[in-house]
């Protein structure tokens, strides 16, 4: 009797040490499990690069701040903001926190944001009032609306090919986004210690894998079965925040270019995973990416976070102040709050509260 009440306690210990381990250790988890599920194999590399860089596609900017904005900033990473016109409150929140050109463990780093033309004449002027003002916004030639948010991306890597060659790095980034870029660079450092010159290709973000066209036309994301032919898309970083490094956006955009557009447009950052595909690069998964998932808030957590989605001006300005006034957290800490916080956002899924 004692002994089967030891081995018992024996079970419930170790399940408790695994427990504790896998909540630790939950990002190590999710990036094991994220490299099973995906393709790993690239098909046909479909660009040739040309020896020369062509002009970029019909891109062009109808305001934009001063075409030297990069040579006189030399920012090693620029954060470019996919923002839909009338969200001004959502520039400002991004302005007052992580926005703005800041230095960040050394190095120099610069935030823009990309819009395009507004239906409403009267927003259209607002906007040249803020541009002019803030000095921070590119306006592209097409009408901004959700179905466009491809030709806004075209734009946005048209632009940083052409005017920001500088940047190691290009950061897109959505305007609901509470974006950490000291946490991006920490992660950055750590994992690519390479010479100035000698840049990886990176395209990184959260990766999602073997997702199947929507051929339901009533959807948000439809796409017809002549538009794309394929069973699956090729894995594709969410397009709330993704970072692609120099090399990569190089390639990429030049695959976009050589890309013929069907109608409606892909989704955004399946167009993006499509033209990487094309150009031979494979996504790189950080679970420190939040993608569409709504990650509950914690001190330490967000500390860590690179991007974390679905956040309100009011609050992107509060957390920030919060994570950000206070003393970096613990080992265990951000191990704990890391863990609790996927748990929680998993959940959430789960649970069909996630939007
Ligand atoms: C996208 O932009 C183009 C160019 O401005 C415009 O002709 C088209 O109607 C827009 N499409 C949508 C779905 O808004």
């Amino acid at each position: 009797m004692q002994l089967l009440i030891n081995s018992n306690v024996n079970v419930l210990d170790r399940l408790f040490c695994i427990s504790l381990l896998a909540l630790l250790f939950i990002d190590v988890i999710e990036l094991w499990v994220t490299s099973l599920g995906m393709s790993g194999a690239i098909g046909p590399h479909g660009v040739v690069l040309p020896h020369s860089i062509p002009q970029t596609r019909s891109e062009e900017y109808l305001f934009m701040p001063s075409i030297h904005v990069c040579q006189r900033a030399k920012p090693y990473l620029i954060i470019l903001v996919a923002t839909a016109p009338h969200n001004r409150k959502a520039r400002q929140a991004i302005r007052d926190t992580w926005g703005g050109e800041i230095q960040v463990r050394g190095h120099q780093v610069m935030t823009l944001f990309i819009v395009g033309q507004p239906s409403d004449p009267v927003i259209g002027k607002e906007l040249i009032e803020e541009s002019k003002e803030r000095g921070d916004l590119i306006q592209g030639r097409f009408i901004d609306s959700y179905g466009n948010l491809t030709l806004k991306t075209l734009s946005m890597l048209g632009w940083a090919r052409r005017f920001c060659p500088q940047a190691h790095y290009l950061a897109k980034v959505d305007d609901d986004v509470l974006f950490n870029p000291s946490a991006l660079l920490q992660y950055l450092n750590l994992r690519f210690k390479t010479e100035e010159n000698d840049l990886t290709e990176l395209y990184l973000g959260r990766v999602h894998m073997q997702v199947a066209p929507d051929h339901n036309p009533a959807s948000k994301h439809f796409m017809s079965e002549t538009a794309y032919a394929g069973m699956v898309f090729p894995d594709y970083c969410s397009g709330t925040a993704y970072v692609l490094s120099q090399p990569a956006l190089l390639k990429l955009s030049l695959a976009a270019d050589a890309i013929s557009l069907p109608r409606p447009l892909y989704p955004e950052d399946v167009f993006v995973g499509i033209c990487a595909h094309m150009a031979g690069i494979t996504p790189t998964h950080s679970p420190l990416f939040s993608g569409s998932l709504a990650v509950p808030y914690g001190r330490c957590c967000y500390q860590t976070m690179v991007s974390v989605h679905h956040t309100k001006p009011g609050d992107m300005v509060h957390y920030w102040k919060e994570v950000h006034s206070t003393a970096p957290c613990s080992w265990l800490g951000v191990r704990t709050s890391l863990g609790v916080c996927k748990i929680r956002a998993l959940l959430g899924t789960l649970l069909g509260k996630d939007s």
